[in-house]
């Protein structure tokens, strides 16, 4: 693919510094194996929301998936179906959310933006509801847009794409045929809230940009907790005064992230936050992570550390730019794959035995 999809889908914002963290911090924690343990039973199995999931993995929002593969997010729901995982479809996704309900066996999420009049975020969480969506993820963190400079070195002055730009798509004759060659993405989802004017792909992009609610606020949780009587989380959390915040304001789960190092620069990883979040929030409610997720042994870090679950982004869309859904199902399965193995290797057979004995910090060393 060309090198402005590759960007897109790789960036961090500013100096990168948060979206490195993100994997330092898994490196910081190494493992102390146990042996001589009974391994013949592994399990990596958990349940979500009340219903088992193969492994404690859901399939993270990301908008635009149409400049990868076409359908990108009806490909990642079938993925997620066929690996037995939710998948949480972003405000910003290019399928319908209504066609994409029609995959058999999806657990569906829907992930929401608050942008423009109070309508559009209550007419979008209603139609979610009809759509049998099971949960809501409100993502909180990127009420103003991270400065991704690769974003802007892709365009021109006047913010269309660059003469090099278009060069490179060039270049990439079956990415442009299975793609663009479709015509642009479109935010389909909200696009009748987008004034007709605006309505090409950059203007609305940009346009959604500008009209995101600057003043969100927890009273808009309390709103949306309202309106929305399923399980409600919020996403995009990475301070501990906002994780007790959330514990009181009635929703269902907190998810710690940094949008993947995209929003805020020089922010904590959420791993390093995590110990001290699920003390606070004992087991009130479900609290998750998202991340720097790129191996098994990622997900048992977490696991170790206190999270119920965990949101993957990159390393499930490498397998959609792939392979498509079998791309989007095998990318889960190797997750899944990597982490049995590596609980035989810790000598830790199933979830419910992991603990944080099991981690040390590098900076413990030696003990
Ligand atoms: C290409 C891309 C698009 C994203 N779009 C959204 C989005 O529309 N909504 C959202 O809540 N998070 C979005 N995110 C953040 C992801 O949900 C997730 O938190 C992040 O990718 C986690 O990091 P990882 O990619 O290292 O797993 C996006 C991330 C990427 C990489």
């Amino acid at each position: 693919m060309p090198r402005f999809v590759l960007e897109y889908l790789e960036g961090g914002a500013g100096e990168e510094a948060t979206l490195a963290r993100e994997r330092e911090a898994f490196a910081e924690w190494r493992v102390m194996p146990r042996t001589l343990v009974d391994e013949s039973q592994r399990d990596v199995s958990v349940e979500i929301l009340g219903r088992k999931a193969p492994l404690p993995l859901a399939v993270a929002p990301t908008g635009l998936n149409g400049v990868f593969v076409r359908p990108a997010d009806t490909a990642l729901a079938q993925g997620a179906a066929l690996a037995g995982v939710p998948f949480i479809q972003s405000t910003m996704s290019n399928d319908l959310m209504e066609g994409v309900a029609g995959v058999p066996e999806l657990r569906h999420w829907w992930q929401l933006y608050v942008f423009g009049g109070e309508e559009i975020w209550q007419e979008l969480v209603d139609r979610a509801d009809k759509a049998g969506c099971e949960a809501l993820v409100l993502t909180t963190n990127s009420q103003i847009f991270g400065q991704r400079e690769w974003d802007s070195r892709t365009r021109d002055a006047s913010d269309r794409p660059s003469l090099s730009t278009i060069f490179d798509a060039a270049l990439h004759p079956r990415w442009l045929a299975t793609t663009l060659g479709r015509g642009m993405p479109a935010f389909v989802n909200v696009i009748d809230f987008i004034p007709k004017a605006h309505r090409g792909f950059f203007d609305s992009a940009f346009w959604i940009r500008e009209q995101m609610r600057r003043d969100l606020d927890w009273s808009d949780v309390a709103k949306i907790r309202q309106r929305w009587k399923k399980p409600l989380f919020i996403k995009g959390i990475l301070n501990l005064e906002d994780v007790a915040r959330a514990i009181d304001s009635g929703v269902d789960g907190v998810i710690l992230g940094s949008h993947g190092g995209r929003q805020a620069d020089w922010a904590v990883s959420p791993l390093d936050i995590l110990p001290r979040a699920r003390e606070m929030v004992g087991d009130r409610i479900a609290l998750y992570v998202t991340g720097g997720i790129r191996r098994g042994s990622d997900i048992l870090k977490a696991r170790a550390l206190g999270a119920d679950a965990v949101l993957a982004g990159r390393a499930i869309l490498y397998g959609l730019c792939a392979f498509g859904a079998d791309g989007v199902a095998k990318a889960i399965e190797l997750l899944k794959t990597e982490m049995m193995n590596e609980i035989g290797q810790y000598g830790v057979p199933t979830l419910d035995r992991l603990s944080r004995d099991i981690l040390i910090r590098k900076d413990e060393l030696p003990l």
